[in-house]
């Protein structure tokens, strides 16, 4: 029975479309308030005093909560996960928008007029708002990756072997500020009961959650309940617990009833992190033959003022392990401005440090006159250069081979300005897609009912990805029965423990975690039959039986399961495993690949750029759902059309804010601006990477889109554009 692969319409597609399913902000918690947030009007400086008069007498308020009276919360150390400073610990101000009173009162628009009459005095510090001009002033991260690798790299001699390169190519490429935009708001309730605290939140992490803010109240984890059903997006912005959630906790605690905090817009651009803006300079050089024989990236990029930890976006870790190079360096820096604290954002590290590299690989096709594939290969590593290992699978070869086929890039007439559709310059580009496999321990549980319905459960969410079907899938096979006789759960702290939905792991870890759990529950099953005389199973090898429509079977004798169960005098049977990782990091390089294909047709005389077709081909390993697979993909592309041509949260270079906080004038794709994408899965029968060959696919899909974009737009135009978004002024004639 293959379910797995199937391409299953979602789980959660009928409640989400009929508002069925409910979201943090829509859950029915009874005697809920409302809170609204006050933020900073400058990017620098102390608050002298908040005057909450007029606001205090106004109706329905409840409290206002300032750095004066809000409940001090543990001191720790500042990390990712725990952004203390903006949750009113102190009245430092160090960016635009920062969180620094929260009005509490029985209805929202009750909150938000008294928000309004709130009144800060500051003393005003002179801002750092440019990060160009800060690039002097670069420093070494302190806790790279975690600290869990050094920020800089280097093999070989590659400064020399630059020098002596017969073809160089030299640029520096830029990415803006960019903010992840979710359709659902990030949205908190949060309830006390004595000692007990429950939150209903937006998050790609519910023990995450529940960790960060038993951590700051000093609280047992166990005393902490994190709900979160259905995640309406997060990429990356719902990662960590920010302070709003801490806020609404607060709160919850200083009136005594549960508080609602759902962000606004404009907010969502100060509270939750962004992409830093990224400064990256890029050297390569090659033989004639196209032999890449030096290879550097220097990159820097945006972090915060302030004690809120730190955040580097790791630009450079493609270029280390993409290119067969002997001679290669990355280095990271972070450069210190008033705004929030980054974050990452899908795909971050390879979004916009693939859009360097293949930028500069496509630039040096174009000084050797090769063929950008051609380069590719020519430089294809077969084993990992920078661990020096060989890779879990790779079949990037054959998605460069099925991407160019299928998208025609044997008809491409190499010149810039060469290739038009009526007065349409058409313009073909490509770029490689690389990001890594990742996985981590994961615990599901399933219980099996004697009506034959499956219950399958893990403290893991959904955040539009699948997760729920997915899961179902793997059950619904590993126990022989039809996925419809499947339920899933998910969302809740209280279930067995997953990581956060993020770097694009939750597929390789849960579904790896059901199937270790529907082999116990089988293996309890068959252990079951076998000590019972009565039907004949009982001298029956453990690898002869198995589990078909809801009866144990072994040859032509059948024990239905509900028949044990009522020899047991019990309902359902249940098995709860664990999956995590072993060896393979060690003996491997996890990589997910792909080749992107982009066609732009732009208008010569109003430099209007349109993508017109797109291809991509990718070496994801299994697929669990190849619907929600394809959506995957889809939506990867989408976002990395918007990351090429559209996407960029503008700073006002005087206050520090950000001007077009809104999804008016921050660009995204709509319809209009996105072609019918053609996606392809290269077959990798792999089980190298984790027990069922599951690489991910979350942000692969969106990397290398940027510069396949960039370099269609080089090939239609003959401009050369290194700063993205790509705009209508780069390449007017
Ligand atoms: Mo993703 S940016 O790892 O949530």
């Amino acid at each position: 029975m293959a379910i797995i692969g199937e391409p299953l319409d979602r789980k959660d597609g009928r409640l989400k479309v009929t508002g069925r399913a409910h979201y943090a902000a829509e859950m029915a918690v009874p005697g809920v308030v409302h809170a609204e947030l006050v933020e900073s009007t400058i990017s620098a400086g102390t608050i002298l005093a908040i005057d909450t008069d007029a606001a205090k007498g106004m109706p329905g308020v409840l409290a206002i909560m300032t750095p004066d009276n809000a409940p001090r919360l543990k001191q720790v150390k500042p990390a990712m996960q725990l952004v203390p400073g903006p949750a009113l610990q102190d009245k430092a101000v160090s960016y635009n928008g920062q969180n620094i009173a929260l009005v509490i009162a029985e209805t929202l628009e009750q909150a938000q007029a008294a928000a309004a009459k709130v009144r800060v005095r500051y003393q005003q510090d002179e801002p750092i708002i440019d990060m160009d001009a800060e690039l002097g002033q670069a420093y070494v991260p302190k806790e790279f990756r975690g600290g869990r690798r050094p920020p800089d790299s280097q093999r070989g001699t590659p400064d020399t072997a630059f020098d002596a390169a017969q073809v160089k190519h030299e640029a520096t490429y830029t990415t803006p500020v960019e903010h992840h935009n979710p359709m659902e708001p990030h949205a908190t309730i949060a309830r006390w009961d004595g000692d007990r605290l429950t939150v209903w939140t937006a998050t790609q992490y519910v023990s995450g959650a529940q960790e960060t803010l038993s951590k700051l109240f000093g609280m047992k984890p166990d005393n902490i309940r994190i709900i979160s059903p259905y995640v309406g997006g997060g990429f990356g912005s719902k990662g960590n617990t920010w302070p709003p959630v801490t806020l609404a906790a607060m709160a919850a605690r200083m009136v005594g009833r549960p508080v609602k905090l759902v962000l606004e817009r404009k907010q969502m651009y100060t509270s939750n992190g962004y992409r830093p803006r990224t400064i990256q300079k890029l050297k390569l050089g090659a033989e004639n033959d196209g032999t890449l024989v030096a290879l550097r990236h220097d990159g820097f990029s945006q972090m915060s003022m302030g004690n809120f930890g730190e955040y580097s976006e790791p630009v450079g870790l493609p270029s280390e392990m993409l290119y067969a190079v002997a001679n290669n360096a990355v280095t990271h820096r972070l450069v210190a401005v008033n705004q929030g604290l980054p974050t990452y954002m899908r795909a971050p590290g390879e979004a916009p440090g693939m859009f360097a590299l293949e930028s500069a690989m496509d630039e040096l096709a174009v000084k050797l006159d090769m063929d950008p594939v051609a380069l590719r290969l020519k430089n294809y590593a077969e084993t990992d250069p920078h661990e020096d290992k060989p890779f879990s699978s790779k079949v990037l070869r054959e998605c460069y081979r099925q991407g160019a086929e299928a998208f025609g890039w044997q008809n491409r007439s190499a010149p810039p300005r060469s290739m038009r559709d009526g007065r349409m310059l058409v313009g073909w580009g490509m770029a490689t897609s690389t990001y890594p496999v990742n996985r981590m321990a994961a615990s599901a549980r399933i219980r099996l009912n004697a009506d034959g319905t499956v219950l399958v459960s893990s403290g893991t969410q959904d955040i539009g990805t699948g997760t729920y079907t997915i899961m179902a899938q793997v059950a619904a096979q590993a126990l022989g029965v039809p996925v419809g006789m499947v339920t899933t759960r998910l969302g809740d702290s209280t279930l067995p423990k997953a990581p956060v939905s993020g770097g694009s792991m939750t597929a390789a870890s849960v579904s790896n975690a059901v199937q270790a759990a529907a082999e116990a529950l089988r293996d309890k099953l068959f252990g079951l039959a076998q000590a019972d005389a009565r039907d004949g199973f009982s001298g029956v090898q453990t690898a002869s039986l198995r589990l078909d429509r809801g009866a144990i079977v072994a040859g032509d004798r059948r024990l239905p399961v509900a028949e044990l169960l009522a020899r047991g005098n019990t309902d359902f049977i249940e098995a709860e495993a664990e999956s995590k990782p072993g060896d393979e990091k060690k003996k491997y390089s996890m990589h997910a690949f792909g080749a992107q294909f982009a066609e732009v047709r732009v208008d010569p005389d109003l430099g209007e750029i349109r993508v017109s077709r797109f291809v991509g081909a990718f070496d994801v390993g299994h697929v669990l759902n190849a619907k929600t697979a394809r959506s995957q993909l889809i939506g990867g592309i989408t976002y990395g059309i918007g990351m090429a041509l559209l996407e960029k949260t503008h700073v006002d270079p005087q206050t520090g804010g950000y001007v077009n906080a809104n999804l008016a004038e921050y660009l995204v794709p709509v319809n209009a601006d996105v072609p019918a994408i053609q996606t392809i899965i290269v077959p990798n029968d792999e089980h190298t990477s984790n027990p069922l060959g599951v690489k991910g696919m979350g942000e692969l899909p969106m990397v290398g889109v940027a510069a396949a974009v960039a370099n269609a737009v080089f090939h239609a135009t003959g401009k050369r554009v290194r700063n993205l978004p790509i705009r209508i002024e780069d390449v007017m004639a």
